[in-house]
């Protein structure tokens, strides 16, 4: 990465002028985009180009490739090139790059805060704690890599066996545009504390922090080739998934591509995590307190937009705090200030696409016609800020009276809308908490301490938080139950998803023990 001279700066676009001025070095921005071996690289056998639009504005940010089956095979020898070395280093040693690469994040959080917000239309202030957050993934797996070890059984006779915990080989992660820089740290920095190479395909609407994330790799000393970035739509996760020398997929997003992803590492025999959607439903007693349970529905559903896989969408609430529950909800949620992202007071960005706005829209308005009633938000909301006019703006929705088969209540939406469910009971919220095909996470807010772990143990949920929402610390797992997908991301648990087991039994005694053996 370079910042660009004076001389250089006089030849540039007004466009990339906007973008020095917010403290960015360009080279981010203006690809190419493939980072293979430690450098960015044109994509050989591209099927089309991809136009990646600024949420914010919708304007073009970068022109991206779909990159074919030669890019991805490029990928993925320059990782197998990589494995010897990367795998025969000592975790100590594997996790000093880590923690370095920690480091670098930190030292350039706002600028890659910045590319976060003009890929993901997230508000600034998100970014910065998503991307602080990643340096903390870094720093833990950086911890974790020299812990990574097997076990040792002794057995009669004075044998043993060994059980060796060894890296799979070149794992290949595909990733989500909600939470881009996120995604690849979270794969990224287990696979490569194990002593794993890497292959990473973002999502085509948010291809511009992970070259960033392989640069920093590169720059604190990882050898070219352990991560390596491929740029492309469904065609190019499906090369990865299907080629032979990739030894494991890590994917997070939505059912149905888990679901293709799973068949097409099926012949290969490879090994999947699949972090999928979810629908996640939040329990509110009536003893909980009131603020707080507007907050933790907050958190649980209007950070990145609602973008968020894992947010507490039906809210549960017990029948005698409804009213007041909902005039709280409604309050905080006009107090959102829409707008421009890049501005520290914006807490509602920009959608993703045009497209997932107006499917936003549509299951609002589908919603409306199967009685749910609106209580706010809803609309595409046009700032006043001229520049922002091509932008995807939605005020925060919130629907209420909704039923549990109405589709707001079962689909995963992904946008900001929160659907509230009244209940009289605590079994009746239970089941109804867990009849969905789903299972990522689910939040249950009461001051009833036994109530609180009599309700997370029945709760069919990969994480259950009790008195907040949306919390990801990097020691604890993270992952599905049911539809919402297996594995698990974060903490000591991910290390079974990126090793494998070998079992080294040794024979002691000198004469081996072998009664069809005759002299
Ligand atoms: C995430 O956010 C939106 C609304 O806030 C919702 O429609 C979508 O289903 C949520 N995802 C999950 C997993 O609950
Ligand atoms: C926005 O917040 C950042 C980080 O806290 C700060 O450095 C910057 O000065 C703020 N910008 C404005 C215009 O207040």
């Amino acid at each position: 990465m370079f910042r660009l001279g004076f001389s250089s700066f006089l030849i540039l676009s007004r466009q990339h002028i906007k973008i020095m001025k917010q403290g960015l070095t360009t080279t981010a921005l203006q690809g190419p985009f493939n980072y293979i071996n430690g450098e960015r690289v044109t994509s050989v056998d591209s099927t089309h180009d991809i136009k990646v639009s600024k949420p914010a504005t919708g304007e073009v940010l970068c022109t991206i490739p779909n990159s074919g089956q030669q890019d991805v095979d490029k990928a993925v020898q320059a990782a197998r090139a990589a494995f010897a070395q990367w795998s025969a280093l000592g975790g100590l040693e594997r996790g000093r790059f880590l923690i370095s690469a920690a480091q670098k994040v930190r030292e350039r959080l706002e600028e890659l805060a910045k590319l976060e917000v003009l890929d993901t239309g997230k508000p600034v202030w998100e970014a910065r704690v998503d991307l602080s957050g990643c340096a903390d993934y870094l720093e833990y797996y950086g911890g974790v890599a020299s812990t990574v070890g097997g076990l040792h059984y002794q057995l009669p006779g004075g044998n043993f066996a060994v059980v060796r915990r060894e890296p799979l080989g070149v794992v290949g992660g595909i990733g989500a545009w909600n939470y881009p820089f996120q995604t690849i740290s979270w794969k990224a920095a287990p696979a490569l504390a194990c002593g794993n190479t890497f292959v990473y395909k973002p999502s085509q609407f948010t291809p511009v922090t992970s070259v960033v994330f392989g640069e920093i790799l590169t720059e604190v000393g990882v050898p070219p080739g352990v991560v390596n970035v491929i740029q492309g739509a469904g065609s190019t996760g499906e090369a990865l998934c299907q080629h032979p020398g990739v030894a494991k997929i890590s994917f997070t997003g939505s059912v149905p591509t888990g679901q293709k992803i799973m068949k097409a590492c099926a012949d290969g025999m490879k090994r999947v995590t699949l972090e999928l959607g979810g629908k996640s439903p939040m329990l509110v007693f009536a003893d909980t307190d009131l603020t707080e349970a507007v907050k933790a529905t907050m958190l649980g559903n209007f950070l990145t937009q609602g973008q968020v896989c894992s947010n507490c969408t039906r809210v549960f609430v017990e029948r005698p705090i409804l009213k007041d529950f909902q005039e709280k909800l409604v309050t905080a949620c006009e107090k959102m200030v829409i707008g421009d992202p890049f501005d520290n007071e914006t807490t509602v960005g920009a959608t993703i696409t045009l497209e997932h706005a107006e499917k936003v829209l549509h299951y609002i308005d589908e919603a409306k016609k199967q009685g749910a009633r609106l209580l706010c938000g809803g609309k595409r909301i046009n700032p006043s800020d001229t520049k922002l006019a091509g932008g995807y703006y939605l005020s925060p929705c919130v629907l209420t009276d909704c039923h549990d088969d109405m589709t707001c209540v079962k689909e995963e939406i992904f946008g900001s809308v929160v659907t509230i469910l009244a209940f009289d009971t605590e079994e009746e919220a239970i089941a109804r908490a867990n009849s969905t095909p789903f299972g990522l996470a689910a939040g249950v807010m009461t001051k009833d301490l036994q109530r609180a772990h009599r309700v997370s143990a029945q709760l069919q949920a990969g994480i259950v938080w009790i008195n907040n929402c949306n919390v990801f610390p990097p020691e604890v797992p993270f992952g599905g139950y049911k539809m919402s997908g297996f594995g698990r991301e974060n903490g000591l648990a991910a290390l079974n998803d990126y090793t494998q087991l070998k079992t080294v039994y040794t024979e002691m005694s000198s004469k081996i023990d072998c009664p069809i053996y005759k002299e």
